[in-house]
């Protein structure tokens, strides 16, 4: 039996940013509940998981399994630095052809961002003018409190998922005196402590502080630091991050057990980037695009593990000169307007085989940045409004599935997985788990 509560009335999904992702999003939402497109993509529209055994076993969609929310549910708002509606920047953002944007152009007008809570420093190429004014950051993330509830109060909506789709902001290294307590957390908020308190940590604080989920589809370290688990665990919150898989390491994260259940060897992992939106545009500023490498860094170092196999991922790989320890990982991004949101990622793998041979694997993958992201929108807030009734809470590990760098307990020790298979089955198993069925899929 599932003790989950029943999605029941409205849920309110508020989202930061409303650029080429929220736009295509929530477009992609209102014109599915017409019945005008299909959902394609999205895990909680379509997959189906398998729940019994043997005789009894049942192949079932997840709201066949758990209560969830609908998209006829879903009540639309956002924040962003600039004042377009939801319909100006999906059609400024030419990620969708006009005839599939034009069928809901009232409901998209209808969603007028509020101020945003932006600081300058965090995004240097942005310059719009829908900003708060703030005294400090305490006093950014109390009118940030104040939008949710005004939102809850003029929509009558029952729940909230904030949703981080805004610009990827500057890096902020973790710093233990500001960032590993709630107490010093809002010491610094209090403070106005710029350098260590992003804009985006204000909007975490909010939402969390005013019951509603946090996701961070953006690299950046907002959540992914203990002082917010703090407050994520005080207030009962499920929090999610970071950085929405779509592309590049989507196709990364799958093809590198490929590599590592084959026990070939790896001498090197090249990939690169062009894109030209206005993420590309932000990511083009080496301090922003620092907080991404970071991300996309990750991946590969616990799918393909150097300790675990010296030969293969350590430092004998390859007898590649060795003027490296271990195999080779180099991301990049270039900013190159022409493409727009048509983003094209160029993977060469240089592995090794029998007796140490080389061989090269390249992969082109042209595909559209905005149209990988949006359903993983859609599944990230469903899921995670999923788990606040089902009063999960802190870091909900098991939608890593869905993120390029997956938030984990680092002052534990306590690795992450970003295998994705392995990631499928902590998705399905929780699935399981909250529909009142056993979770009975070994994960290895
Ligand atoms: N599309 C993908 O495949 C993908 C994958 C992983 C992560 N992401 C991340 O998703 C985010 C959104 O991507 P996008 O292509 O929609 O970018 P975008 O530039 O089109 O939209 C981002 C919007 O956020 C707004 N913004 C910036 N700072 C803000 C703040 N403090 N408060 C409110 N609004 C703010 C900007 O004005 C802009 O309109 C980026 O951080 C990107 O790195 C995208």
């Amino acid at each position: 039996m599932s003790n989950v509560q029943k999605a029941e009335g409205k849920l309110g999904v508020l989202v930061v940013g409303l650029g080429a992702v929220s736009s295509t999003f929530m477009t992609g939402v209102l014109m599915a509940r017409k019945g005008l497109t299909k959902p394609v993509g999205s895990m909680t529209q379509y997959d189906k998981m398998r729940v019994g055994k043997g005789a009894d076993k049942k192949y079932l969609k997840y709201d066949q399994i758990v209560s969830m929310a609908s998209l006829d549910d879903i009540v639309f708002g956002a924040w962003d630095v600039y004042p377009d509606n939801a319909y100006e920047s999906a059609i400024r953002c030419e990620v969708l052809k006009e005839k599939d944007i034009n069928p809901v152009k009232d409901e998209l007008e209808a969603i007028v961002p509020m101020k945003a809570a932006f600081d300058h420093n965090y995004a240097k190429r942005l310059n719009g003018e829908n900003v708060k004014t703030c005294k400090d950051r305490w006093d950014m993330t109390e009118q940030l409190r104040q939008d949710i509830r005004d939102f809850k109060a003029k929509t009558g909506v029952n729940r909230v998922v904030v949703l981080w789709a805004a610009s990827t902001e500057v890096y902020v290294p973790i710093n233990e005196k500001v960032h590993y307590t709630l107490a010093d957390l809002e010491a610094a908020m209090k403070a106005n402590d710029c350098e260590n308190i992003a804009p985006s940590m204000c909007y975490a604080y909010a939402a969390l502080t005013e019951g509603a989920p946090f996701i961070m589809g953006a690299p950046n370290t907002t959540v992914d630091i203990p002082a917010m688990w703090e407050l994520a665990e005080k207030t009962k919150m499920p929090i999610a991050g970071k950085d929405f898989k779509t592309g590049q390491t989507l196709v990364k994260s799958g093809f590198a057990p490929i590599i590592g259940t084959r026990c070939l060897g790896l001498n090197g992992w090249f990939s690169t980037n062009i894109l030209g939106n206005r993420d590309g545009l932000v990511l083009d500023e080496p301090a922003n695009f620092r907080t991404k490498e970071v991300s996309k860094l990750s991946t590969l170092e616990s799918i393909l593990v150097a300790e675990n196999q010296p030969d293969l991922y350590g430092q004998n790989c390859g007898g590649c000169g060795n003027d490296h320890d271990g195999y080779y990982h180099k991301v990049r991004i270039n900013y190159y307007p022409p493409r727009n949101d048509d983003k094209e990622g160029w993977d060469n793998i240089d592995i090794f085989g029998w007796m140490g041979y080389p061989m090269q694997i390249k992969i082109n993958f042209l595909c559209r940045d905005s149209i990988l992201a949006a359903p993983l929108c859609l599944d990230l807030v469903l899921l995670s409004d999923l788990s606040a009734r089902a009063g999960r809470y802190g870091t909900q590990r098991f939608l890593s599935f869905f993120l390029k760098s997956p938030m984990h307990d680092y002052t534990k020790n306590e690795v992450p997985v970003n295998h994705l298979f392995q990631q499928y089955v902590m998705l399905k198993n929780a699935i399981r788990e909250m529909g009142g069925y056993e979770a009975d899929e070994p994960i290895d």
